[in-house]
Parts: structure tokens; sequence; C-alpha cells
């Protein structure tokens, strides 16, 4: 059953709308709530009336429409539900919402929205298969939108080939996985269409974000890191297969679909959350962990008591990627690491590889004006054994599909 579970569903448009309806009266069977937008090529396949009546509520098809805006605003629509989900999904809208474009009220409620899309894309086999698409498909997988279908079969418009529409039955399991937090199991594709998930059977770690180490119940110390790369490559990495589990401190993020999240606030419940997730294949420590903590964390609220400014007595944290290095017979099979510098990057970065016995170390720039923190671009130096490798500037989503087809080759090279 879905039970209080909310489904935003966007129609858009395409001959297969006519199995939405079918979709929306299995999930209604299942008692999960569903509330329709409907786009303007939508509309010639299905109508707002045919929806209104099987999902029961009212169907949202304007973005600029004073009645909706008043009574619930597109920025609300697009928060108020627990999953959204584009069905069909022509290769038009998957093209908007992998650049960005809002030009509607679908499209504005997908930039706009904060939780987890699932696509069932639908359209003609060459329309499917052409690089433009394929390139949209895997930027929308590095993102974490998952995926169910499309299937091969015949097609209306009589070619035959891949691109039909998943069959409502199977949008349907795949909500459903979603909701039982098997993300993973949703047909969902690391990258282009056909793709392999070369790192299916591999157990990734992956640690993000900052850490807070409290000072009293209401104060703490924390860091500027926003979690965006290492959430980025926990999806990328998902995306290709891997069972993955990603520790996160706190972050303003979504949690990506498709695996384990583990959150957590300090630097020694981040080293717990990751020692109980051993033995993985590869690990990724992209959070930017906190060196110090209060030695001695007020059990009250520090009062001002006249007698100046209280004494923070620190003692360092533990080191949780030189743990994972030193875990002998639990050591991850591939160690990687990030080294954050603000001078002689590739300098400090390769003795920090030394010093931390990690396989790779990425190296970035970090010194104010880069807006590497809290921003969406990351220029990266890959460490290794056999010397330096530097990556163009590419925003963090590229930088997370990058590492993860190295990891994918590296691994496969091995076995
Ligand atoms: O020593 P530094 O903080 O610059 O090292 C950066 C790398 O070490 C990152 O990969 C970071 O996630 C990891 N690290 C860690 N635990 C710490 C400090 C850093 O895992 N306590």
């Amino acid at each position: 059953m879905l039970t209080g579970n909310r489904i935003l569903l966007i129609v858009t448009g395409g001959i297969a709308a006519y199995k939405t309806l079918e979709l929306i009266r299995r999930l209604k069977e299942r008692n999960a709530a569903v509330r329709c937008v409907l786009t303007r090529a939508g509309a010639q396949f299905v109508t707002p009336l045919s929806l209104a009546a099987i999902s029961g509520d009212a169907v949202y098809d304007d973005l600029f429409s004073l009645t909706a805006e008043a009574e619930m605003g597109h920025i609300e629509l697009s928060r108020d539900a627990d999953l959204l989900v584009v069905a069909p999904a022509t290769a038009d809208i998957l093209a908007k919402m992998a650049a960005g474009i809002a030009d509607d009220l679908a499209t504005t409620v997908l930039l706009a929205t904060d939780k987890p899309v699932l696509v069932a894309p639908a359209m003609n086999v060459r329309m499917w298969e052409h690089p433009a698409t394929r390139a949209n498909i895997e930027t929308l997988a590095a993102r974490g939108v998952m995926r169910a279908g499309p299937g091969v079969g015949d097609m209306a418009c009589g070619e035959f080939g891949e691109g039909r529409m998943a069959e409502p039955d199977e949008i349907l399991g795949a909500i459903e996985a979603f909701f039982r937090g098997e993300g993973a199991a949703v047909t969902p594709s690391g990258g282009a269409p056909g793709q392999k998930r070369p790192l299916a059977g591999r157990r990734a770690l992956v640690t993000s974000g900052p850490t807070h180490e409290a000072i009293d119940p209401v104060r703490y110390i924390a860091n500027r890191s926003s979690g965006k790369q290492g959430h980025a490559i926990a999806r990328a990495l998902a995306g290709m297969g891997a069972d993955t589990t990603l520790v996160s401190g706190p972050t303003g993020l979504a949690d990506p679909p498709g695996m384990t999240v583990v959150h957590v606030e300090s630097a020694c419940d981040m080293l717990d959350a990751c020692t109980q997730a051993l033995p993985v294949d590869i690990a990724v420590c992209a959070a930017a962990v906190s060196d110090w903590r209060a030695a001695d964390e007020a059990a009250q609220k520090i009062k001002k008591n006249g007698g100046g400014p209280p004494r923070l007595e620190l003692t360092e944290n533990p080191d949780i990627l030189l743990t994972l290095a030193r875990a002998d017979n639990m050591r991850p099979g591939l160690l990687v690491g990030f080294a954050a510098e603000t001078e002689k990057v590739i300098a400090h970065a390769k003795a920090k590889r030394k010093k931390k016995g990690v396989d790779w170390i990425l190296a970035n720039d970090v010194s104010p004006g880069t807006g590497t923190f809290g921003g969406d671009r990351n220029v990266i130096h890959l460490i290794d054994d056999s010397g330096v490798e530097d990556w163009p500037a590419m925003s963090k989503d590229g930088v997370a599909r990058r590492l993860a087809e190295r990891i994918a080759d590296h691994i496969a090279a091995k076995s």
C-alpha cells in the first residue's frame, strides 16, 4: 500500500499519456494521494477533466493562473509531494530538465522542487538514441533522477525499438520500490541509454558535507562545506550500480534516492557510521571533517556571567580517511580522498596522499575567489601512483561522473 504517500504526476505530450490514466487508477487503489500537472502538449492527449476525475484532485496546468497561485503557488506545489513522477516524459521535457529551463508550470515545478524525481521516458526510437537525449539522460541520472523504462516494442509511429513508455505496472513497481527505500532497484541507470551498470555488485561508501562539533546544546563549530560534491559522487556511483552508503554531515540537500543515507553531526559519529559500513570496495571521503572539537561539551547552555568570555579547550578529531586506510583487512579496496588547499595545491596534496596512505587524492583549490566551497564548479587534479592528471574546470556533477567512470575503469582493469 502507498497510504500517506503523496505523488505529483506530471503528464507531458506523448501518445503514451493514455497509459498514465491507468497508472493513476492503480496508485489510487493503493491509497496514494495523486495530484496532476498537465502540460499544454499533454492536454492534446488527455483532458484535465479525466485526470481530475481519476485523481480526485485539482489538475494544474497554468503557471500564471491567479486562482491556482492563490490556492497553491508553483513552489509549494513542487514541494508538497514525496515524489515527482513525469509520465510520459518526452524528449523535450528531459532536455528542459537537463538544461534547467522553466518555461511552463511543469518545468518550473521540476526546477523548483527539492524532492526526488522519477521519469518514464516515451519517444520514438531515433529520438531516444539521439546523442542529445543520451547526454540529457546521463546528466539527469548523475543528478539522481530515477528512471523507469523505456521498453522495447512497436511504436505508435509505426517503428520498432527502444522508446516505448514503461507499462503502468512497471512504473507502479518503481514507485513502490522507491517508497520501500529501494531506490536503486528502480530501473535507473547510471548513464546513457543502454549503458551497463559497471559497478553493479560493488559496495561504495561516500562521506559528504561538514561536521558540527557541539560546544554546548545550542552552539557548534562548523565549516562552509555544502555537501554538493560528495552527494554528486554518491549519486554517480549509485547510478553506475554500486550499492552505496552516503554518510552525510548536516547539509541543506535532499537525500539522494537509491542509496542508504546515514545522517551524522560530528566527526566521531561520522567515523562510527563509516566503520559500520565496512567492508566496501570503494570509499570516497569528500566530507570536510572538522579537525577539532570542544574537549568538553557543556551539558547546559554556557551563560554570560560577567567574568569575560569562556575558555574553549579544543581536542583533535579522529581522521576518518586515515582510519579507513589503516583498517587492515577491512581497508576499502580503493580509497579516495580530497585535498582542499589554498596554496601549493599539488605539493600539499601529494604529501597528504603519502601521509594518509590513500590511493587517489583529488586536489582542489579552495582559495577565496575560486567559488569551490558552496559553488557548483570545481577544478580537480587527480593524484595517484603514476602522477598527476589535470582535469578541466567542470561542474560538480561532471567531476562526480568522471570520478565514477575512472573508478569503474580501475576496478574493471584489476578484476
Ligand atoms: O587533512 P585534510 O582535512 O586536508 O584531508 C582531507 C581529506 O581527509 C578529505 O578526503 C577528508 O574527507 C578527509 N578527512 C577525514 N577525516 C578528518 C579530516 C579529513 O576523513 N578528520
